[in-house]
């Protein structure tokens, strides 16, 4: 059966920008797929975190998978750190991953804000540990492996492409080439205060982004607030950004296509999107966010998805590492 990996940081909070990006295909794919979601807390580690906070923040992103509809009776749900096949392949593909290629990941340009005396080796090796997650759930002999991601994650799924096939050609065919699964619709949602910038967790500002966690109250007045663009209709025009994306989280809450939104506002103004908007984010979240109160009632119910997923994703990432270690001659 094929196969879908797919993973989030557990750091700042969790956005409909990811939940557009990632999650949602998610929960779409895992009824056709052998599933498996990860909570890459060690990838969180590459910068500074606090480790109560760290700690508290992976369960509240596994609560969270659950609360959209990811099924763990269907879909493995596990924590990185619980799976140690994942540091140890990792380090074989260390060896192969020529640092030429990691120079070249503009994810390690920003985040080391150039600054590479006080940036540390794990952050810069972040793209081999992803290719290593990955990797690991390809199967042998390899079946299809999807990632369904959003479009900031194309260049460290093209570095996971090359390491495989580099892996395959120097060691004999071992690993799984995965496909990225972008979608065409929400694969980059964009600040609400600033629509030229990727919408994101890091982001301090409080009107940036929409979180999962929002109440209703905040979820208005970040909508109200949005940066919108000159002009009157309400047409999908990429020129202006900022109604562009209010329009594209329209759509993804919806599932709507862009001829019935645009005649459902023609004639219509910002002021009647925005309203509307925030009223079907707020009718979208509820049922997530009950949910998701109802999962945290029971924590040793969390701990135990979270133990049966790592033993399942043990037992699964086995197979492919012996098949690398014996490739390689370490066992
Ligand atoms: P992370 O934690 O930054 O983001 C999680 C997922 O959300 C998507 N995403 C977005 N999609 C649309 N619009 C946005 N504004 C937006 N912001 C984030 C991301 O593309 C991602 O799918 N490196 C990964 C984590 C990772 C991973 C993996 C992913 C580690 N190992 C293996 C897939 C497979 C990351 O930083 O995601």
């Amino acid at each position: 059966k094929s196969r879908v990996l797919s993973g989030i940081m557990p750091t700042g909070d969790l956005h409909i920008g990811n939940y557009i990006g990632a999650i949602k295909n998610w929960v779409a794919m895992q009824y056709e797929h052998d599933s498996f979601f990860c909570i890459v807390n060690m990838h969180a580690i590459t910068t500074p975190q606090d480790p109560k906070e760290l700690y508290e923040k992976t369960r509240e992103v596994a609560a969270l998978y659950i609360a959209c509809g990811v099924d763990p009776k269907v879909s493995t749900i596990f924590v990185q750190s619980h799976v140690p096949a994942h540091t140890e392949l990792c380090w074989i593909l260390n060896c192969i991953a020529p640092m030429g290629w990691l120079e070249r990941m503009t994810q390690f340009k920003e985040k080391s804000k150039g600054d590479r005396e006080r940036s540390s080796v794990g952050l810069f090796d972040y793209p081999v540990l992803q290719a290593a997650d990955i990797l690991l759930y390809g199967n042998v002999p390899p079946v299809p492996l999807y990632v369904p991601v959003g479009e900031d994650q194309k260049q460290h799924l093209e570095l996971a492409r090359d390491l495989a096939e580099r892996f395959n050609r120097l060691f004999g065919d071992t690993l799984a080439i995965p496909e990225p699964y972008i979608p065409k619709y929400g694969a980059r949602v964009m600040g609400l205060d600033d629509p030229t910038k990727k919408m994101s967790k890091s982001e301090k500002s409080r009107y940036h982004a929409i979180r999962l966690l929002d109440s209703p109250d905040d979820i208005r007045k970040k909508i109200a607030r949005a940066v919108t663009d000159p002009g009157r209709d309400i047409k999908f025009d990429p020129e202006r950004p900022g109604l562009y994306n209010l329009l594209t989280i329209y759509q993804a809450v919806t599932g709507q296509s862009e001829e019935e939104i645009e005649a459902h506002f023609e004639g219509k103004g910002y002021a009647d999107l925005k309203r509307e908007l925030a009223e079907r984010l707020v009718e979208y979240l509820a049922p997530l966010q009950e949910r998701y109160r109802d999962i945290r009632q029971d924590p040793s119910y969390l701990e135990n998805v979270l133990a049966q997923g790592a033993e399942r994703a043990r037992e699964t990432s086995a197979v492919v590492l012996n098949a690398v270690k014996k490739a390689v001659g370490l066992e």
